[in-house]
């Protein structure tokens, strides 16, 4: 059985501070609320791992980067290396999110060279695939998704694979209210199980995939009875404690 992974991503919202007082807001709603079933994760901007690693710990709360440099150190102004995330508290990173392919021109080769990245310094990669819209409407969207992740786990040595986290998020979905349904969802994450099966055997039942895109309170417990839906990659949802809970509590529903 795969724990469930609750996962926010606060993209670049908040303050180190108001991420602070995230935390106090949700530390009594958490220790109130079982949850030895679920692992919970944020993905904030890497500003905020400092001020964030303690209290965070003391939750039981991962941390992950939203975004990592492929390369270790060197002469690249306003990039963030592996190690620094690591240092800084980190123990995953957001790998190839649609918005950094769409708005940082990020190709499949840079995805790919950043999860190796992630991989040299200890993070766990939550690597993000997902179609457009138009590919779903041409009936192209399973090919897009599978291209994505074989053209990410390119070179990455098998053993290694399966401590990636796949997050399939259609970007059509993503901060539009627009939920993909549960058997959309879980017709591509089959097809990427049974994809990374013939690549890593049976590591396939050990690595984790989650849905994103719209991912809320409301939708979260028909996604999460998908047999290979293993919890969510949260954005607007994850901005507030309460809805953040009620999501902890769903996975936590399902898991026991
Ligand atoms: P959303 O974002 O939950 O706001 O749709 C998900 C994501 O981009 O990871």
């Amino acid at each position: 059985m795969r724990t469930p992974l609750i996962a926010g991503n606060w993209k670049m919202h908040k303050t180190p501070r108001e991420a602070k007082a995230w935390l106090a807001a949700f530390q009594p709603l958490l220790s109130s609320t079982p949850h030895d079933h679920v692992d919970l994760l944020l993905g904030v901007p890497a500003t905020h791992l400092l001020a964030m690693r303690d209290d965070a710990r003391d939750l039981g709360v991962a941390l992950a980067g939203q975004d990592l440099s492929q390369h270790d150190q060197g002469a690249y102004t306003g990039e963030v290396s592996g190690s620094m995330l690591a240092d800084a508290g980190a123990s995953h990173v957001i790998v190839g999110h649609s918005e950094r392919r769409a708005y940082h021109a990020e190709t499949d080769a840079i995805v790919a060279a950043k999860v190796q990245a992630a991989r040299r310094h200890g993070l766990v990669a939550i690597l993000c695939i997902g179609e457009q819209e138009r590919d779903r409407d041409a009936g192209q969207a399973e090919n897009v998704v599978l291209n994505q992740l074989r053209a990410a786990l390119e070179g990455l040595d098998a053993w290694l694979a399966h401590e990636v986290v796949i997050a399939y998020e259609p970007v059509w979905a993503i901060g539009t209210g627009r939920t993909a349904t549960a058997e959309d969802a879980q017709a591509m994450c089959a097809a990427i199980r049974t994809d990374l099966r013939t690549r890593h055997g049976n590591l396939a039942d050990e690595i984790r995939i989650l849905y994103g895109g719209s991912m809320n309170p409301g939708n979260v417990a028909s996604l999460l009875a998908q047999s290979d839906i293993d919890g969510g990659l949260i954005g607007g949802a994850s901005l507030d404690p309460e809805a953040f809970l009620a999501l902890t509590q769903a996975a936590q529903e399902h898991a026991s």
